[in-house]
């Protein structure tokens, strides 16, 4: 049923997430009239908190992480807000929170971002009290489970009171302008699909490199380890949305049934082709940083770097690695997806002493947003002593070439879906649990090998067997 909800409850609304991330979200589409002025948005959380309880802290939020540029409209923002203390474990106080949110029947939207531990409870809860109506969506923040099992024992709680097109599972990587963009870029343009297949595409590096370390989150960190942090979810879609084939329109079951395929057609990993590590102190920008150790306190085995060699086992990709690696504590913040192409079949300059490299597009995801694919030149000159030819880069950089238009939180777009209730960006129960079996099976590997992390310093790429699983094929990761 297709409705714009006109109240949404912020589950976790006093957390990390609704600080950093939901909360200047919302001010910020609400500054640009993007939401229906009669949109209620009710938080809730342990914190004993009231409606001015609850706007002070949002304004607080607000000042410290929204840009002051997109802060206009703050004070009638505020007042949007309410709030509604809970202890989400026991069935008392639904009731009442029922009574806060108020009628349902345009439609409400229901973000959760809470432990796993409180999903179960606060679904039973929320039927209790009638929030599980036609008109109320749910939507869930990771991390959804520990592994397939887990993952399914939190789908099947959800989906006893909400039907699959009224769940909405947020993968924020979906969210990015950028991520979007490989599809415009794959399936609005006509000269990649021909050669977008293993006939002309030598392997394919997707890197998501972070500079922070632990940060804040170390219990649920070193419960995680960058597999389940980082390469169940973010990696795995950047992953699907490289490989699909392209889906008949841009809709949610489209795309997702696409996604899917491939996610299905993951090889099972061997022995060999992963790496993990864990860093130790080292300096990144100058700064010294201490190791993954020090930082939580204690000795662990939790991987803050993986690099996998993984292979989507169809015709189109037949014999074509991806090469994925993600890590904490690397040189440099950055999310990047490199496509390299084979070699010409023969070179007619080769008799002329010429010496060719395969062409290679980069797409640039985060902090630069750019697309750049390196194509071959003659180098300018009257080659009495033979060709030369050069890589020279085709360079699109998109915040040039849509210089005006505001760069985005990825959930800012993605609230605005689940009000308007469009699932194209989330992500269905199917892909999820094929990622949680691609990822389990991983996990067991290490496990059957022992396989402990290597150690690497901070503000290198990772260990060097990293390197080396790469190399090992002839090929170079990109930096
Ligand atoms: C989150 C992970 O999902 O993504 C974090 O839990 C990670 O560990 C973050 O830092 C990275 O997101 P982004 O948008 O900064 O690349």
């Amino acid at each position: 049923m297709s409705f714009t909800a006109d109240r949404l409850l912020l589950f976790g609304a006093t957390g990390d997430l609704s600080q950093r991330m939901l909360l200047p979200s919302l001010c910020a589409l609400h500054a640009d009239e993007l939401i229906d002025p009669g949109l209620k948005i009710i938080g809730t959380a342990r914190s004993d908190l009231d409606d001015a309880g609850f706007r002070q802290f949002a304004r607080e939020a607000l000042e410290k992480y929204l840009p002051a540029n997109r802060r206009g409209g703050m004070a009638s923002f505020l007042n949007r807000l309410s709030y509604q203390p809970l202890d989400a474990t026991t069935l008392e106080g639904y009731e009442e929170l029922a009574r806060k949110v108020g009628p349902t029947d345009k439609g409400l939207a229901i973000f959760l971002s809470t432990a796993p531990s409180l999903f179960e409870p606060t679904i039973k809860g929320l039927q209790h009290a009638g929030l599980d109506g036609e008109t109320v969506r749910m939507c869930l923040e990771k991390p959804l489970g520990i592994d397939l099992a887990s993952s399914c024992e939190i789908n099947d709680a959800v989906a006893g009171a909400y039907p699959e097109d009224r769940i909405f599972r947020i993968d924020h990587y979906l969210g990015k302008e950028t991520v979007q963009n490989l599809l415009a870029l794959r399936f609005a343009n006509i000269m990649f699909e021909p050669l977008w297949n293993a006939a002309h595409i030598d392997h394919v590096q997707i890197t998501v490199g972070e500079t922070v370390g632990l940060e804040s989150r170390v219990a649920y960190y070193d419960d995680s380890g960058a597999l389940r942090d980082m390469v169940q979810n973010h990696m795995l879609q950047l992953l699907a949305l490289v490989a699909m084939e392209p889906p008949g329109q841009f809709d949610a079951t489209a795309v997702r049934d696409e996604k899917v395929k491939v996610l299905r057609s993951l090889r099972k990993v061997e022995t060999g082709e992963t790496v993990t590590g864990q860093y130790r102190a080292g300096a990144i920008g100058g700064q010294a940083v201490p190791g993954y150790d020090e930082e939580l306190g204690q000795e662990s085995d939790t991987e803050t770097f993986v690099a996998i060699k993984a292979h989507v086992d169809n015709w189109r990709w037949k014999g074509v690695p991806f090469y994925l690696r993600t890590g904490k504590r690397l040189p440099r913040r950055v999310t990047e997806i490199i496509v390299h192409f084979r070699c010409v079949p023969h070179s007619i300059f080769a008799g002329k002493g010429a010496t060719m490299q395969p062409n290679k597009l980069v797409i640039g995801i985060q902090p630069e947003e750019n697309i750049t694919l390196s194509l071959m030149s003659k180098v300018p000159g009257l080659d009495r002593e033979g060709i030369r030819l050069r890589q020279v880069p085709l360079n699109i950089a998109l915040p040039d070439a849509f210089s005006g238009t505001v760069r985005r939180i990825a959930y800012e777009r993605l609230l605005l879906d689940l009000i308007e209730g469009d699932q194209t960006l989330f992500v269905r129960r199917d892909e999820v649990e094929a990622q949680w079996e691609w990822i389990d099976a991983i996990r067991m590997l290490w496990a059957d090998d022992d396989l402990k992390p290597k150690t690497y310093t901070a503000g290198s790429w990772g260990p060097s067997a990293a390197i080396a699983l790469a190399e090992r094929d002839g090929v170079s990761w990109h930096e």
